[in-house]
């Protein structure tokens, strides 16, 4: 079990010798193995939610809890994939996503069998030896979620993960995510800019609004994506003809035109 609670959460910043608040009464629930898509305004404090999930960031005000626990630092529990990929550049594709077992105590059986799997997952296999260097954009962006997953954590953090990644590539990375996600669930929170990206993907829709940045509308998608049976379909163009996910994003759409308080991109 692993659910991530924001509990009227708070954060102020100072900036400039002022304090602002960046984030205030934000309640947000992600249940157990529900894949919680966060969309937004820039600056409305989507990546300050997800550092405080993660334990790198704290609120001023109100709880952050995984497992009920409050959140007070990193843990194995949760991983993190930002949206610039933070490989290690001197270490090979394979030793980029062993480590964080190596530091788990995962013994060398075990580290072998699971970055097989992730790694064939992700289509890398054959680049076991390869530095970061040699990677695209998007394979590298491959081995930040293969590392990701391979530590087999309750939760899994992201943020922007396809941001940087061009059309054909990030529409592979989104069936592959639906895949995963389908196949094995796990607790996710994941942000984007891409309001078609959090339809297709998400359970629920978190839609924030900006200053102070927070909780407009949640919307459940996976009722209808279930009702509608989206699922029928691999191809993510042949998803987002379906008329219900047409009227989803057309709806989101409104909810972010309507937010303001920052720029929409
Ligand atoms: N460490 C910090 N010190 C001061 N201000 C900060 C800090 N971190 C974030 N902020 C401010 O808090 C607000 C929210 O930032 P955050 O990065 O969470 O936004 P975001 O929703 O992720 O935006 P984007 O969509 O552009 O990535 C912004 O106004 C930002 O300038
Ligand atoms: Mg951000």
């Amino acid at each position: 079990m692993a659910s991530i609670r924001f509990d009227n959460v708070q954060r102020v910043f100072r900036q400039n010798g002022q304090e602002f608040v960046a984030l205030k009464d934000v309640t947000i629930e992600v249940r157990d193995r529900e894949f919680v898509a966060i969309v937004g305004p820039s600056g409305c404090g989507k990546t300050t939610c997800l550092r405080m999930a993660a334990g790198l960031e704290h609120p001023s005000a109100g709880t952050v809890s995984v497992d009920r626990e409050v959140v007070r630092r990193p843990g194995p529990d949760r991983a993190v994939v930002f949206q610039a990929f933070a490989l290690f550049p001197w270490k090979t594709v394979w030793d980029n996503v062993e480590f964080g077992l190596i530091s788990l105590g995962v013994d060398a059986g075990e580290r072998r069998r699971r970055i097989e799997h992730y790694m064939g997952l992700m289509g890398l296999t054959g680049y076991e030896r390869a530095f970061p260097h040699q990677l695209s954009g998007g394979m590298q962006q491959r081995v930040a979620i293969a590392r990701a997953y391979v530590l087999d954590p309750k939760v899994l953090l992201m943020d922007e993960p396809f941001g940087a990644l061009d059309a054909q590539t990030r529409v592979v990375m989104q069936e592959e995510l639906v895949r995963l996600a389908r196949q094995n669930p796990r607790t996710v929170l994941f942000i984007t800019h891409a309001v078609e990206e959090a339809v297709y993907l998400a359970d629920r829709i978190v839609v924030m609004t900006g200053r102070p940045g927070t909780v407009g509308e949640v919307i459940d998608v996976k009722t209808v994506r279930e009702a509608e049976q989206w699922d029928r379909h691999n191809r993510i163009e042949d998803v987002m003809d379906q008329p219900s996910f047409v009227h989803l994003r057309s709806h989101v759409w409104k909810l972010l035109r309507d937010a303001g308080g920052g720029t929409l991109h």
